[in-house]
């Protein structure tokens, strides 16, 4: 089986964990773009989504789902979205995409996050995918050099040779070099240097289960237990 054909299995699995009439917490990527397609196929059974990037809300919207602001809504039951890494007790690493922020805004406001992920992203250790960082522009130069002090590498991620502007108007820092052993640590510390908007650690919001996507069938990873 293809990457996108394991992305596909998952996005439709995700479909079991969609609370009927409730609204769903819709993530960003590639793999939450084949869920999106699924939950077209189910859009009459559920009231709407929030999304937590302008990519998925016109992927959403041009599907006729409905979208709601964060601040229409209480808690949702349940959050979908992808992740660039997911190691064993459901700590990962997000943003390839850029959209971190507000995928850990929808998280935090949901009681169940599932991860959709192809085998690929289950990893031992989290840091050798680079770790996405949003940083308010002002801030990058003084938050790489302290990324250096760690020992990493830090870049600004560019878009068409200019440096990429988040939906939040921000930028992105890459890292590399690291070794992620204590994600509740590291989240905790970066997410205090200023000018940091949010680091893409997730290990406060985790994951509470994992689709894995594998030639043999979808795998669940429980990390509720
Ligand atoms: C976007 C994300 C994505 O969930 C992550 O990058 C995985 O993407 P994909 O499903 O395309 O592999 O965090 O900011």
């Amino acid at each position: 089986m293809t990457q996108d054909e394991l992305k596909a299995l998952v996005g439709r699995a995700a479909l079991d964990y969609v609370v009927p009439g409730e609204i769903v917490g819709v993530g960003t990527g590639s793999t939450v773009n084949q869920f999106i397609a699924a939950l077209a196929t189910v859009k009459d059974r559920i009231t709407g989504a929030v999304s937590s990037s302008e990519a998925s809300t016109a992927r959403l919207a041009a599907l006729g789902i409905p979208v709601f602001d964060c601040n229409e809504v209480g808690e949702l039951a349940v959050y979908i979205d992808g992740a660039d890494e997911i190691d064993v007790r459901g700590y990962m690493v997000k943003g390839g995409g850029a959209a971190l922020t507000r995928e850990k805004i929808v998280a935090a406001q949901s009681r169940r996050f599932v991860c959709i992920a192809d085998e690929s992203k289950l990893v031992r250790t989290l840091g050798a995918f680079p770790l996405p960082v949003e940083v308010i522009p002002m801030a990058t130069g003084r938050v790489m050099r302290q990324f250096g002090a760690l020992g990493a590498q830090a870049s600004v991620r560019l878009k068409d040779g200019r440096p990429l502007v988040t939906d939040n108007g921000q930028h992105i820092v890459d890292v590399t070099g690291l070794k992620i052993d204590d994600p509740l640590g590291f989240e905790s510390t970066v997410n205090q240097w200023p000018g940091v908007v949010t680091v893409g650690v997730f290990a406060h919001q985790k994951a509470s289960v994992c689709l894995l996507g594998t030639p043999q069938g979808v795998r669940t990873l429980d990390f509720t237990q």
